[in-house]
């Protein structure tokens, strides 16, 4: 897994300032003080920090940004990045300061005189979720060089305010290894591993396999994956960290390791983006791993349907009708409509087996979300006013973009089958909002639920705030903060 750049705290010593090999950066407000850091830098600078933040140029930035001087006079280090900070800045400004850090960071070590500025753990968050690569497939990788070392005026409190922050920071990087990953490396087996190697954080994981799977009457999941020569697996996640007898949160995540379409073959043009197809079971890997790394007192269960979906002699044809695990009866129109089939299974299971305090599913699921919300927000669909407001404000406080839809009966008609119980496909119109017709019929009567559709947010060809192009971890945080803010004990 790529590593977090290391991190450490400590008290401001500013005889260490004109030393310091590598980059400083420094914190300014542009219409206060410089601090105690700031003031030395520009006294050993002679004065051209001053004359810097006075400049046209350093008004114009905005706060988070952060501005080079190159081999500044007077001191050991190869630039100082002097970062707009202006008072009453928010923790997402916190935080898009120290991403801007790690962007021009390169492999130096950087020195940040964070004084005692109060988002101090949020610039740091920012600094090392922003300082990913994934360049696990380049033969000659950049070497991963430079620390981060933060001065400020309480380092004890800053380590123990960052410490949860850098474990969400830690499951978003996996939730990303494993987005970015290719089919042929990141296969449904090696996947189910990765999963499995969570134990040594205090998860216990169960990895069932294909006999398995079929004993448990869980068809609809292995249609899917029964054209492709890697069998299908379920992993189960736990993490037991509140009251023995309290109800788990249950989160679902679809993990298809590559989406061919199957028999409904999709074109070829783009269709190697389809390596990011479980990236919902990222983000539900990504969200145990920061449970587990902080502690987290809370009962949480994530289940992931691991499969790949391609044409064969043996695959699933438009047309068969397979028995779900619930027992209803499911026309395959489309096969490429094949991430609901996988859902569907794994959510009755859960509810079945755990008898969840809610369920949220995340599925990179409709081409459609993306035609409707772009890359910007996760489609969130939901049962419940309450835990979906609770997740809507989770999301928002974490800068993760998340935008309500609708359900409702006339979309749940477009189900209808002729043959069957339902089709797998709705039509042209509302195809995220059909989809998660579909996935409703698997919810059981009162348990709340949120199907959050992130086909557009899970992987992206621009960077993000706080990530590269590529896959970006979305929702790990979002749902970090909700099982800390409804299902954490004191
Ligand atoms: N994995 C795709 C959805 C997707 C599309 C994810 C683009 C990420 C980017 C899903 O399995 C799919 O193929 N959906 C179809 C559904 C259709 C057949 C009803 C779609 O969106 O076209
Ligand atoms: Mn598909
Ligand atoms: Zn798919």
């Amino acid at each position: 897994m790529t590593q977090l750049t290391s991190i450490s705290f400590a008290e401001t010593d500013i005889d260490q300032i004109a030393g310091h090999a590598g980059r400083i950066a420094v914190l300014v407000d542009p219409e206060g003080r410089l601090d105690a850091g700031a003031r030395r830098v520009n006294k050993l600078m002679r004065g051209a920090l001053a004359r810097f933040v006075e400049s046209p140029k350093f008004s114009k930035a905005k706060a988070g940004d952060a501005m080079t001087l190159a081999y500044p006079s007077g001191l050991a280090a190869d630039a100082v990045d002097v970062v707009c900070m202006p008072k009453g800045v928010t923790k997402i400004q916190g935080r898009a300061a120290g991403a801007s850090l790690a962007k021009v960071r390169g492999g130096a070590d950087i020195l940040i005189l964070a004084a005692g500025n109060r988002h101090v753990a949020e610039i740091a968050y920012g600094a090392v979720v922003r300082d990913y690569r994934f360049d696990d497939h380049k033969s000659k990788p950049e070497p991963r060089e430079g620390a981060i070392k933060v001065m400020c005026s309480k380092p004890d409190a800053a380590a123990e305010a960052a410490a949860p922050l850098l474990a969400i920071a830690e499951g978003a990087f996996m939730t990303r290894d494993l987005t970015n990953a290719p089919a042929n490396v990141l296969t449904t087996t090696a996947f189910a591993e990765q999963l499995a190697e969570m134990k040594t954080l205090g998860l216990k994981v169960e990895v069932l396999d294909e006999d398995q799977l079929a004993s448990l009457g869980m068809r609809t999941l292995l249609c899917v994956g029964q054209g492709s020569d890697s069998p299908s697996h379920v992993v189960v996640m736990r993490w037991d960290g509140g009251d023995k007898d309290a109800a788990p949160l249950a989160l679902v995540g679809k993990g298809v390791v590559f989406d061919t379409g199957g028999i409904s073959l999709k074109p070829g043009v783009g269709m190697e983006d389809m390596t990011m197809d479980m990236g919902g079971a990222g983000v539900v890997a990504g969200v145990m791993r920061s449970l587990a790394l902080r502690k987290a007192k809370a009962n949480v269960v994530g289940l992931v349907g691991i499969v790949e979906n391609m044409p064969s002699g043996n695959a699933v044809r438009p047309g068969d009708v397979i028995t779900s695990m619930k027992g209803d009866t499911v026309e395959v129109i489309n096969t490429d409509a094949e991430g609901r089939l996988v859902l569907c299974d794994v959510m009755w299971y859960a509810q079945e087996r755990f008898k969840p305090a809610a369920m949220i599913d995340l599925a990179t699921l409709t081409g459609a979300i993306i035609v409707g919300l772009g890359h910007e927000n996760a489609g969130v669909f939901s049962n419940d006013d309450a835990l979906c407001n609770a997740f809507l404000k989770a999301a928002k406080t974490e800068g993760e973009g998340a935008w309500r839809m609708p359900l409702g009966q006339a979309y749940d008609d477009m189900l209808k089958s002729r043959i069957a119980d339902m089709k797998n496909i709705g039509g042209r119109a509302a195809g995220s909002v059909t989809a998660a017709q579909f996935l409703q019929r698997f919810v059981q009567d009162g348990i709340p639920w949120i199907h959050l559709d992130i086909a557009g947010v899970a992987s992206v060809k621009s960077e993000t705030a706080l990530a590269p192009s590529g896959a970006t971890g979305w929702g790990v945080a979002a749902l970090n903060r909700l099982v800390s803010d409804m299902f954490e004990k004191e």
